[in-house]
């Protein structure tokens, strides 16, 4: 039975929610189910100045004297009146801390703030990836991405009546793990009840199919056992990962049950006019034959081109800016390479 239009349901997710998905909020609940990691909180007001701030200016190793030997751009460091201190001496203390916690989980993490990583920004990285080695790939990353100006400015935008909370903002850096995005799959829950599992990453894999039931059975058991009641937010979204053989859930994220998040294989009307009897009444989706066309673009959807890149399209200086900034980070000490 098809509808021919439908109202605009609000997610109706509250502030409470929002901050209850915070990082640091629900870690420590889930250790056990957790990749390691590390948390920096509170970060110094300078850092998230400099995160907001315009440009890409990165941390350097050389002097001064040195980048601007003759090459064709010295100029550019000339131009620059307030900005000629690399910006990591505003934030030494943390600089130090995010390269000592890069190495203590094995030289390879994944950024985020308080709810989003910069996943949006990959294409900045070689490999098309967040994988960050140094503090200054994970600089980039933030500086960039539009998910974190989001967290940073605008993290109540869907609150119907927000308050004026001021928001703890942390880093958090995750030890890196081969992840099979196959076997990510994200769960809707909403008081009480799952409303909903969807495959997070929107490929066809074959090998799914048989596996839906042992999935299905591993994830239902988790999250009404487990997370419901423990986690005590009325309304979630978790993303979690199975790898082989099965046998142990992974959290990767609890997030508030907002549009702002993937619907995946679900639209966001249908999951909000829901109304489950009993913990089984849902649907496990998965990519299939059938749907796989129609949901080939929806995968793109997150991570689209960010907003500066279009604008400099159309904006000569501004191409000529990124394209400087692009070329000091190809060299990764922020030198100039003649
Ligand atoms: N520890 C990790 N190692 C490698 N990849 C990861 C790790 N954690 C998450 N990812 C990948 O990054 C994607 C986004 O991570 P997530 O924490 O959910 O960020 P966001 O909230 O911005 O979506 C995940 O779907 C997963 O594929
Ligand atoms: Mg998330």
């Amino acid at each position: 039975m098809g509808e021919d239009y439908t109202t605009f349901e609000k997610s109706g997710v509250t502030q409470e929610e929002i901050l209850k998905c915070s990082f640091s909020n629900w870690c420590d609940l889930f250790k056990d189910h957790l990749f390691p990691y590390r948390v920096i909180n509170p970060l110094p007001p300078t850092f998230i100045d400099y995160l907001l701030s315009d440009g890409i200016k990165l941390a350097t190793k050389q002097t001064r004297l040195e980048q601007t030997s003759d090459n064709e751009y010295s100029d550019w460091d000339e131009d620059e009146t307030d900005n000629s201190d690399p910006p990591h001496l505003k934030f030494i203390h943390l600089h130090d801390q995010i390269s000592k916690y890069v190495e203590k989980l094995g030289g390879k993490v994944i950024p985020k703030l308080n709810w989003s990583s910069p996943k949006d920004a990959s294409w900045l990285l070689p490999g098309n990836t967040i994988k960050s080695i140094e503090a200054n790939d994970i600089y980039l990353l933030l500086k960039s991405s539009d998910h974190i100006v989001d967290d940073l400015l605008y993290p109540f935008s869907e609150v119907e009546d927000p308050k004026d909370v001021k928001v703890a903002y942390e880093l958090v850096l995750k030890k890196w793990e081969d992840i099979n995005p196959a076997l990510e799959f994200r769960v809707f829950v909403k008081d009480g009840n799952i409303l909903g599992i969807s495959q997070r990453d929107l490929n066809y894999y074959d090998f799914l199919k048989d596996l839906e039931p042992e999935l299905n059975a591993r994830i239902s058991k988790f999250v009404y056992n487990e997370v419901i009641p423990n986690l005590k937010v009325e309304k979630f979204i978790l993303d979690v990962y199975i790898p082989r053989p099965f046998d142990k859930v992974y959290i990767i994220d609890i997030n508030p049950f907002s549009r702002k998040s993937e619907s995946l294989l679900f639209t966001w009307n249908e999951l909000l006019t829901r109304n489950p009897k009993d913990d089984n009444e849902y649907e496990f989706r998965l990519i299939n034959e059938t749907n796989l066309a129609a949901f080939a673009k929806k995968q793109y959807s997150e991570s689209q081109v960010p907003i500066d890149v279009v604008g400099a399209a159309n904006d000569t200086e501004a191409l000529i800016n990124l394209a400087r900034e692009w070329e000091k980070l190809q060299t990764k000490d922020g030198s100039i390479s003649p």
